[in-house]
């Protein structure tokens, strides 16, 4: 059984369509939800499905990144994970947490990558008259929302969306390629899914 820890900064949807994924036959499970601010409202959704938590907030540490880092990854480490999933999580992390969790870290990200790295991809999507839109899932290298892709799903994109209803659109696609790419990526299995 693969053990996960799950990183999140907000609401956390994402990371519990994962922890909601992982039970019965699933080879992975939930060992830690671990946020950089005490206040997100996904460590109370965690720990009302009795998972371990954890906030390091990166406030104290100011401009010091490596030791917020540090904090966090002393906190990861404790709970013995094979495999960390960011679930909007919204630090950029150093290259050298990065090689840390080499080879055993994925992310979500809200565009369908390489388009639009960074924030604000919804806006930027409409603003570029794109007319499909979607997230990607892909595995955490040095360069921001970059690393290889394990998974990407298209929405259509509507003539009269809004970021906010676009944003709403490729979230519950989100909430289906996630689950599906953890656990193939859980069984050794890291071939690119698609969904439509
Ligand atoms: C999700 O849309 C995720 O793709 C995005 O933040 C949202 C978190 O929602 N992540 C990023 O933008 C990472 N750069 P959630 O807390 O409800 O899962």
């Amino acid at each position: 059984m693969k053990r996960v820890a799950i990183l999140i900064s907000g609401g956390g949807s994402n990371m519990l369509a994962l922890v909601d994924s992982m039970t019965g036959d699933h080879p992975a499970r939930p060992v830690l939800v671990a946020s950089n601010d005490p206040q997100a409202g996904g460590l109370r959704k965690a720990e009302a499905r009795g998972i371990p938590t954890a906030a390091v907030d990166h406030r104290p540490f100011d401009t010091d990144r490596a030791a917020f880092e540090a904090a966090l990854a002393e906190c990861i480490d404790a709970a013995g994970p094979d495999i960390i999933c960011l679930a909007g999580f919204m630090r950029i992390l150093t290259p050298g947490f990065i090689d840390r969790y080499a080879g055993r870290m994925l992310n979500i990200h809200p565009s369908l990558l390489p388009k639009y790295r960074g924030l604000h991809t919804h806006a930027r999507a409409l603003e570029a008259g794109d007319t499909e839109a979607g997230c990607t899932v892909h595995e955490v290298t040095a360069e921001l929302d970059d690393g290889p892709i394990l998974g990407q799903a298209r929405v259509p994109v509507r003539p009269d969306d809004t970021a906010g209803t676009l944003a709403a659109r490729v979230l519950t696609m989100e909430h289906r390629l996630y689950p599906a790419v953890l656990r193939r990526f859980a069984q050794g299995d890291r071939s690119r899914l698609d969904l439509a």
